[in-house]
């Protein structure tokens, strides 16, 4: 027999796994997507084929797993809204919101619920996401592997066993695009300083962040010793790696990473005492 799946919420993340998830071969009749805007329901129902309805009540009951993909501030209001027909059907809960931790989930939907909190990253908007996943207790292999193939229809997943490690996640994957973004526009910059035109110094930089990327995927070797592969002694490389070691790159990252992993541990606060 297929899983039901259903969308709670059909934003940029849901329309994105309901996309990832009928290529991965889901059929469009076994998704479900609710959500206040009709035009939204609309464009989902014309571009994927799936259900979609203006109740989250009725797709949550047609669904054996409940994905909620709204903004955080609204998980609060929609759990308190689903939790009797969650108590009742006892789905597997998938949280993708930001910030909002397993405990307080389990205030809101029950605390016997089987519930995933997933911790995507942007880039899962073009199906090459970094998604942590943690479950609570009441949630077993079956569901631990439903959970993950959802997740990876938007990218790779791992798997936390101590939740209190998704702020460093965050802190981390949550927020690092943001990070390499930065790192691209400072290259991009610079690039120009030394005269390239600025299209040539933005394709250079983008192709040499996605090569290295892909060399790292692809290969076991640690990032340290694919560094000194490509740094000769008393080559160009190296005197451009010393002058970031002289203005302390790692320490910049570690105060940075901290900065936001604090931040992430204030906001997950806020928003389970709300
Ligand atoms: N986008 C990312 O890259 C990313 C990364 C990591 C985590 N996330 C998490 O993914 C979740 C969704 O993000 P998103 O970017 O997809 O947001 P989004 O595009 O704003 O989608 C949220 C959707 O939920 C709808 N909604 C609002 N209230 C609702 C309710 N009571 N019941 C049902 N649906 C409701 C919204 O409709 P209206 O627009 O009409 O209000 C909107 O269509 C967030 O919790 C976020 O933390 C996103």
């Amino acid at each position: 027999m297929s899983t039901a799946i259903g969308f709670i919420g059909g934003g940029n993340m849901a329309r994105c796994l309901v996309g990832g998830l009928i290529a991965d071969g889901i059929q469009p009749g076994d998704i479900r997507v609710a959500d206040p805007n009709q035009q939204q329901l609309d464009d989902i129902r014309l571009s994927f084929g799936t259900h979609a309805s203006l109740s989250n009540r009725e797709v949550a009951e047609k669904s054996d797993i409940v994905v909620l993909a709204v903004k955080p501030q609204n998980i609060q209001a929609v759990s308190a809204e689903l939790a009797p027909t969650i108590a009742r059907d006892r789905p597997l809960v998938i949280s993708i919101a930001a910030g909002v931790r397993l405990a307080h989930l389990g205030k809101w939907l029950g605390t016997s619920t089987a519930i995933v909190r997933a911790m995507p990253n942007t880039p899962a908007l073009v199906k090459s996401g970094a998604t942590a996943l943690v479950a609570n207790r009441h949630v077993s292999t079956e569901q631990r592997n439903q959970a993950e193939s959802i997740m990876r229809a938007v990218g790779m997943t791992l798997w936390l066993e101590d939740e209190s490690l998704m702020d460093a996640v965050t802190a981390l994957s949550g927020s690092g695009p943001a990070y390499f973004f930065f790192v691209m526009e400072a290259l991009e910059q610079a690039g120009e300083q030394l005269g390239l035109p600025r299209e040539t110094a933005r394709l250079l930089t983008l192709q040499t962040a996605f090569g290295a990327a892909k060399m790292a995927l692809e290969t076991t070797t640690d990032s340290h010793l694919l560094r000194e592969r490509v740094t000769s002694p008393g080559g160009t490389t190296e005197r451009a790696v010393n002058v970031l070691k002289d203005n302390r790159l790692e320490q910049i990252f570690t105060e940075a990473l901290t900065a936001a992993r604090d931040r992430s541990v204030e906001l997950a606060n806020i928003l389970g005492n709300e």
